[in-house]
């Protein structure tokens, strides 16, 4: 990790490095010169591409987040060397300085801890120290928000905007607006601490039946909108060697546990953790060969109501069931719940469904070997290229964000294991 003294957290510095960035590929947006997304990617990053990968890293902040969010959907869309760059921009590359850090902190926290002044992780908007509590000796993780790290919002989103139009990789007949709107009020909500607190306190409760998975405690009292103590965890990283050089059985294991937790969350729990990257899960070994997988990180956390969660479950499973006639109706419902205008052909997008759903029926899958995100990828872009969609289910996004992470897990553990045993239980039993 390196030191930085200052993050640019205001318009100027994060603009500059913005206006460098599109001044590279000036001259390929224009409409007779535009050879596609990837083109232009190459050429930002350019030969040397470690000078974008530092000043990206270390620009933290919402800019970050969002090259993370990238890496996640770019395992499938982007070409991979390009997705191995993205992979490089790391939030633990660089870390704030303590004495800068220090300023903000409150008189009482550094009165009642003993801090670490190195980080144990630097993360996107804050990071992590590990310390002692001076009067009971309990070692806790706190994480502390860069300071001003919240104005960065509006300038990279509007950065971002400008930046995903002009690289022409959306569809044409999105409603950007709306997305980025429920985006941005996502980022605010992550950057309060004390909201990310009181949801993994209530995660850790409505997780608690579910064996092997385990959420550290959070201090409650100790949190501001700035400050998050918890219970420090002694485990290693889901993406470290330590667990991805195990033996294969050992790898199912966890990959079964992330993907319970998932069904557990949309179907018992209506909480969803929508941050599925690796840096959220960590690995203990409280018995020797018995992983307990641990979450972290309930920053992007979604509440959803019984009433909002139930068609698409019922979508699911009327794929699942290759019961057509459910599936009309109930498509018709969340169409009319969203007050949307589709015009799709709704064949093709049951077909699309099925090829979606088609792990669930597997009872050996193996998901480090499938070809299955190519497949979706493909029929997805030849059904919505001739498709309308007015107000899509916006509520869904961080459901569909959700599993694309999971894939991504499943496939870094290269876990193969009975898909239909772990979700039967779960489906809708009336
Ligand atoms: N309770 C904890 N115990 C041990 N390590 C933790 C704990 N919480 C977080 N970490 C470490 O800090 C890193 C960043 O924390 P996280 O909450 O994910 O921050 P961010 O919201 O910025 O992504 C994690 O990837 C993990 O390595
Ligand atoms: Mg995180």
């Amino acid at each position: 990790m390196k030191k930085i003294k200052k993050i640019k957290s205001g318009f100027i510095g994060r603009q500059i490095f913005a206006a460098k960035t599109l001044f590279k590929i000036l001259p390929d947006l224009l409409p007779t010169k535009f050879k596609g997304p990837e083109q232009l990617i190459k050429k930002i990053l350019g030969d040397n591409i470690q000078p974008f990968i530092d000043e990206v890293s270390s620009l933290k902040g919402p800019a970050l987040k969002a090259a993370q969010m990238l890496t996640i959907y770019g395992e499938y869309y982007l070409p991979k060397e390009v997705n191995e760059i993205l992979k490089q921009i790391q939030a633990n590359s660089f870390y704030l300085d303590w004495h800068s850090l220090k300023k903000d902190i409150p008189e009482a926290i550094l009165l009642k801890f003993e801090i670490d002044e190195s980080p144990m992780a630097a993360a996107s908007i804050g990071q992590v120290h590990k310390a002692k509590n001076k009067l009971t000796g309990e070692i806790v993780a706190i994480k502390i928000q860069y300071p001003k790290i919240d104005k960065a919002i509006d300038i990279d989103l509007n950065i971002l905007k400008r930046l995903l139009s002009l690289l022409r990789i959306l569809p044409g007949n999105l409603n950007l607006s709306k997305i980025f709107e429920e985006i941005k009020n996502k980022l605010i909500d992550e950057m309060n601490y004390k909201e990310e607190a009181k949801n993994q306190h209530e995660y850790k409760l409505a997780a608690k039946d579910l064996t092997g998975v385990y959420v550290p405690q959070v201090f409650l009292k100790d949190c501001t909108s700035k400050i998050l103590v918890q219970e420090y965890i002694h485990g290693v990283l889901l993406s470290s060697e330590k667990v991805l050089e195990r033996d294969q059985d050992y790898r199912n294991k966890i990959g079964i546990k992330i993907f319970q937790l998932f069904f557990h969350e949309i179907y018992v729990m209506g909480l969803v953790q929508s941050d599925a990257h690796a840096g959220n899960y960590l690995v203990i070994e409280k018995e020797v060969g018995e992983a307990t997988v641990v979450l972290v990180d309930f920053g992007a956390c979604v509440h959803y109501s019984k009433k909002t969660l139930r068609p698409y479950l019922e979508l699911i499973e009327s794929v699942f069931n290759n019961d057509k006639i459910k599936y009309i109706k109930t498509f018709a419902k969340i169409e009319k719940e969203s007050q949307g205008q589709y015009q799709i052909d709704r064949d093709l997008l049951f077909d699309y469904f099925k090829l979606c759903v088609s792990p669930l029926h597997s009872s050996d899958f193996d998901w480090g070997q499938t070809s299955l995100p190519d497949q979706v990828y493909q029929l997805g872009i030849s059904i919505f290229k001739n498709s309308k969609i007015d107000n899509p289910p916006y509520q869904y996004i961080f459901i569909d964000r959700k599993i694309a992470g999971v894939f991504s897990l499943l496939k870094m553990l290269r876990a193969r294991f009975d898909v239909l045993a772990v979700v039967s239980p779960y489906f809708i039993k009336d």
